[in-house]
């Protein structure tokens, strides 16, 4: 059965019949260790939630890059992230990010509402638009650096740590080869920003984060990879989320799109469930990694004790036994349970406001009556295969 690697070669831009192999995996090995990756993938709905459920049996901790690494090298930056704690640490610091995310969130109508309007303006302006590069990038970046406090007015800068935190995401989920300098220089801005906030706080979510741990919840160098993470966990997802889930109706699914976009015109009610079946049918993170503490039975397979274990999230999102008709994309699927934003100790204190961004983008890009795709060739992917996604995508307006 294939590996991580071999998933990725052979279904590389095919996700229906991924979605087909994982099928099958369910029901033939659905947990396998995988030689070439080192590591063991939990694939059923119900075993992916055992584990990231049970952290007393997989850990969060055990990045590869160890805490202990000098602090402003990329290994030392890496594993300072909160997302490699375990137990009360992590606890606390989920606590602090909970309550400001909220009430971020429940702020964002109109920034959004204005961002994406002028984004889509441009577009039909030139009657044509990518919608990673030209819109979801753009709105991603723009939508964290609003949640965080990062200033919005220099696009040149926003976009130079766009790609300085691409590396950081990449070598933070595994896949090395990326500019290991792009995570150095991200590092310099949030050093610099950080102190920023702690002698000019705001209520944005860094100055509340920095005066938090500061309490002596985190020291100022976690505080920087921990600003680091929000910068990248807020924007790789919703910039892969948002085409994956176009492409899927503009080519795939050409007749469903016809019937929902008329649908969501008389019940705008549909919204909500249609963002939490595209949820479940991107999954923009793939996989989550944890280390067994101690030796564990799962479907049928003994893992010994310290062994690293990926929960294909995408894998569990497509179970018939969570999902029934889980190859199909149904924009009115009740009980939609997904991994998406993960479960447990960990689970996405980020998911209200990529709940709130993903409506209001979905929102606009279906109510417009003439989009349609450029081409119908396969498009380019981002080469990180966990939270990569489409890299470019044109369509008209
Ligand atoms: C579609 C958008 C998003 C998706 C799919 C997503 C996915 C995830 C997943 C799967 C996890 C669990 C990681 C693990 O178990 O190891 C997670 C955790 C997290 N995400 Fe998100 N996320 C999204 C948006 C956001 C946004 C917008 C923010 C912040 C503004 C954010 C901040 C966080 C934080 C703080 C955690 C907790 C990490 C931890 O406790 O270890 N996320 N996210």
């Amino acid at each position: 059965m294939p590996g991580i690697s071999d998933l990725h070669h052979r279904f590389h831009g095919d996700a229906p019949g991924l979605r087909e192999m994982y099928r099958t995996m369910h029901a033939q090995c659905p947990v396998l260790y995988d030689q070439e990756a080192g590591c063991w993938l939990v694939l059923r709905c119900g075993d992916v939630g055992s584990l990231l459920t049970d952290p007393g049996t997989f850990a969060a901790s055990r990045s590869g890059a160890s805490p202990k690494s000098p602090p402003g090298s990329v290994a030392g930056i890496v594993g300072r992230q909160f997302l490699f704690l375990d137990g009360e640490p992590h606890l606390a610091v989920q606590e602090v990010l909970r309550k400001p995310l909220g009430r971020i969130a429940s702020q964002l109508g109109p920034f959004l509402r204005e961002t994406i309007s002028a984004l889509l303006e441009s577009g039909r302006r030139d009657g044509r638009m990518d919608l990673v590069g030209g819109f979801a990038a753009p709105l991603s970046r723009l939508l964290i650096a609003r949640v965080l406090g990062i200033p919005t007015h220099d696009a040149g800068l926003l976009e130079r740590l766009e790609r300085w935190s691409d590396a950081f995401a990449d070598v933070t989920s595994g896949h090395l080869q990326t500019d290991l300098g792009g995570v150095l220089a991200l590092y310099e801005y949030f050093q610099r920003l950080t102190q920023e906030k702690r002698r000019q706080p705001t209520d944005d979510l860094l100055s509340v984060y920095v005066a938090a741990c500061d309490q002596g919840l985190r020291d100022p160098e976690e505080v920087v990879s921990d600003a680091m993470m929000l910068f990248a966990a807020g924007r790789v997802t919703l910039r892969k989320l948002i085409p994956a889930v176009l492409w899927h109706l503009l080519y795939q699914d050409p007749e469903n799109l016809a019937a929902l976009r008329e649908e969501l015109r008389v019940r705008p009610a549909l919204l909500t469930t249609l963002t939490e079946e595209g949820l479940r049918w991107g999954t923009p993170t793939t996989r989550v990694a944890r280390w067994t503490t101690h030796e564990v039975l799962l479907s049928g397979q003994v893992i010994p004790a310290g062994e690293k274990v990926f929960a294909l999230l995408e894998a569990a999102n497509v179970d018939e036994h969570c999902f029934p008709a889980a190859t199909r994309f149904e924009p009115a699927r009740r009980l939609n349970r997904h991994y998406t934003f993960g479960a447990g100790p960990h689970i996405c204190t980020g998911a209200p406001i990529a709940r709130r961004a993903a409506q209001a983008a979905f929102a606009a890009l279906l109510a417009l009556p003439d989009l349609a795709l450029e081409s119908t060739e396969v498009p380019p992917l981002y080469a990180n295969d966990n939270i990569g996604g489409i890299r470019t995508c044109m369509v008209v307006l």
